[in-house]
């Protein structure tokens, strides 16, 4: 059967990786968590002092980055590496959380990650969720969905997720770190977050994940019948 690209865009913490992840076990497609690049970057810049305005140092990083996704069986996720290390619960945590929208707003780390992105999904049967997919990473894409929830149950959803991983964070905090990015992902010049013409838009303030998979998986299903 054709593979297809699956775009899952939207506002922060309205569930577009838990949703992905089982519409790309459903497909026996690959998963690609945009965010996790971007919030890799964050984690390098940070680490190794890179300043936002200054134009070598960002090029210099850029060229000495290297994300990689590897599953590992005993979590049963696919998990996030920068330069061969595992950095995948580094990244989830706040601080990150706090200066990745600032980041991802450089068109040098933007133009980087895209590319990266569209070499991994270049044979297609990928899920790839993130802010820009079916707008700037894959405008052809064949399904497009355009996910939001309301501001305080993505919150309460975003702080039960800190709170598997042991992290107490308080809900006024996350509540303030989500319409952050959300303004920054929405505001900035280069691609910024917007439902793309032809995507689907999904609410998922009121739905359960079981019931955002069967709303991809009806797309997808069309989607394949009418090729
Ligand atoms: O999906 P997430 O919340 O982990 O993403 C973290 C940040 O990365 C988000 O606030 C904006 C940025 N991002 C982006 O600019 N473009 C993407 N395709 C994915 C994420």
């Amino acid at each position: 059967m054709k593979k297809i690209v699956i775009a899952l865009d939207g506002h922060s913490s309205c569930g577009k990786s838990t949703t992905a992840k089982q519409v790309a076990a459903e497909l026996g497609y690959a998963y690609i968590d945009t965010g996790a690049m971007y919030r890799a970057v964050t984690l390098y810049f940070l680490d190794h002092h890179v300043s936002l305005t200054n134009p070598k140092e960002i090029k210099d990083a850029l060229n000495n980055i290297d994300i990689t996704f590897h599953y590992n069986p005993k979590t049963l996720r696919n998990e996030t590496y920068l330069n061969g290390l595992n950095v995948e619960d580094e990244i989830r945590k706040m601080y990150i959380s706090n200066q990745v929208s600032e980041v991802s707003v450089v068109a040098e780390v933007r133009r980087a990650m895209v590319a990266q992105q569209q070499k991994m999904g270049k044979r297609r049967g990928v899920v790839m969720d993130g802010r820009d997919i079916g707008t700037a990473v894959f405008p052809d894409a064949e399904v497009k969905i355009f996910m939001t929830a309301d501001v305080d149950t993505r919150a309460r959803r975003r702080q039960q997720e800190l709170l598997a991983k042991k992290q107490l964070v308080n809900l006024d905090d996350i509540k303030e770190n989500l319409q952050k990015r959300d303004h920054i992902d929405s505001t900035r010049a280069e691609s910024p977050l917007r439902r793309a013409d032809d995507a689907d838009l999904l609410d998922t303030s009121h739905m359960t994940i079981d019931e955002q998979v069967e709303f991809v998986m009806h797309k997808v299903a069309s989607k394949l019948l009418e090729q």
